[in-house]
């Protein structure tokens, strides 16, 4: 009988999902597995996508997207970063953030290449090495005080002949760590030496509370890196602007990758939706003032989970700089999935168990805590409660 490919077998199942979708045949839960907001996309978004609909954008685009968003995205940069992108041939609209992780990795990794990928992280990526055909070797982040930092040392442990592609995501999807100047740095600097491609998930770059002012974008690496360094930027609309459901990111690298993954685009999707992609160019003109309130409800549920996790005995949880997750860790635990399900299945409590998360990730239990108060209140004592 005809078998499946043993490279997609190889692929392993998201651990998160195998929770939510337990949580999900559940009534009264208080959901909090999931890596999006509650809140719905902007009204003003919403409705230049119907403007956009009924102005005609029903037809195909180009492979890399609409000019005009193109053009609005190097304008963001230039705004936000003084960073200086040619809309032409650096840019490439993608359909969401994990297809640029997608289209990115497959122009760079052959079958039998190898990717380190920096974790505890959220699972597409090392699942998108594997899709490949490629091998992960997975460098997790070890915490020093209060603060997660990089093995550098481990990190140049785990280079072969085959490594081609190092991936970090800052700020982190789980663990809220963004990279500190000099960590940018020391990255940008070990895949020069080693000859990496240099990948950053930059989605939550905008959820940022460690700025000099709310709203202030964490720097992205393109403001260290030369148009000729091997760096790709993988970005999309669903967390800044609650735009999940919506599929539109980006991505930006060197010139013959992004002429690569226009060209590889289509095959894969073709192009983002149209209507979409004009409204996402909305999204970036007009979306600052909802933005900013949005951060200020983020930082005060941060806080309000913070103090709460900090009561709890046996939990510990540096204060994340970034991005709409906690990641306590709590002593003693060996099988996060059992302590989520029996959690969920006593308590109603959907947490995401840290063994999703790949290396560094056992022991832990991540909160996305872009929840309303009603939920996150109740969720933070019912948890104490079981830990209890
Ligand atoms: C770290 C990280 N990168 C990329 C994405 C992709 O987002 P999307 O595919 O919705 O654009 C996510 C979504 O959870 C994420 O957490």
């Amino acid at each position: 009988m005809p078998h499946l490919a043993s490279s997609v077998e190889r692929v392993p199942h998201s651990r998160i999902r195998e929770l939510a979708e337990i949580a999900m045949a559940m009534d009264g839960v208080l959901r909090l597995y999931f890596g999006e907001s509650n809140l719905p996309t902007p009204d003003f978004i919403k409705r230049a996508a119907a403007r956009a609909l009924s102005d005609g954008y029903t037809f195909y685009t180009e492979n890399a997207g609409l000019p005009s968003l193109r053009r609005a995205i190097a304008a963001k940069y230039a705004e936000l970063h003084g960073v200086d992108l040619d809309p032409g041939t650096e840019i490439v609209v993608t359909a969401s953030g994990v297809q640029a992780l997608n289209v990115a990795i497959r122009a760079v990794l052959d079958p039998g290449d190898e990717a380190l990928v920096l974790t505890p992280a959220w699972p597409n990526g090392s699942s998108n090495v594997a899709m490949a055909n490629a091998m992960v070797r997975q460098i997790p982040h070890p915490l020093c005080g209060d603060r997660y930092v990089i093995d550098f040392d481990a990190l140049a442990a785990a280079i072969t002949p085959r490594t081609r592609l190092l991936l970090y995501t800052s700020p982190s999807n789980p663990l809220g760590w963004v990279a500190t100047d000099q960590e940018q740095q020391d990255l940008l600097d070990f895949a020069r030496r080693h000859d990496l491609w240099l990948m950053a998930d930059e989605v939550y770059d905008r959820l940022y509370y460690a700025g000099d002012r709310l709203g202030a974008p964490v720097p992205s690496i393109l403001r260290k890196a030369t148009r000729a360094d091997a760096v790709i930027v993988v970005q999309s609309f669903s967390k800044t602007y609650c735009m999940t459901g919506w599929r539109v990111g980006w991505l930006i690298a060197r010139r013959d990758l992004a002429q690569k993954a226009t060209q590889l685009n289509e095959f894969i999707i073709s192009h983002a939706p149209s209507f979409a992609q004009k409204a996402a160019e909305t999204a970036l003109a007009e979306g600052e003032a909802e933005l900013l309130c949005m951060l200020q409800r983020l930082k005060q549920n941060r806080d309000l989970c913070l103090d709460a996790l900090r009561s709890m005995p046996g939990v510990t949880v540096p204060a994340p700089d970034g991005a709409f997750y906690l990641f306590p860790k709590i002593d003693g635990l060996t099988d996060s999935f059992g302590f989520c399900r029996n959690l969920l299945e006593e308590s109603k409590v959907g947490l995401a168990p840290g063994v999703a998360f790949g290396a560094g990730g056992e022991g832990s239990v991540r909160i996305c805590y872009a929840a309303g108060r009603e939920i996150l209140e109740p969720a933070m004592e019912r948890l104490a409660r079981f830990l209890r």
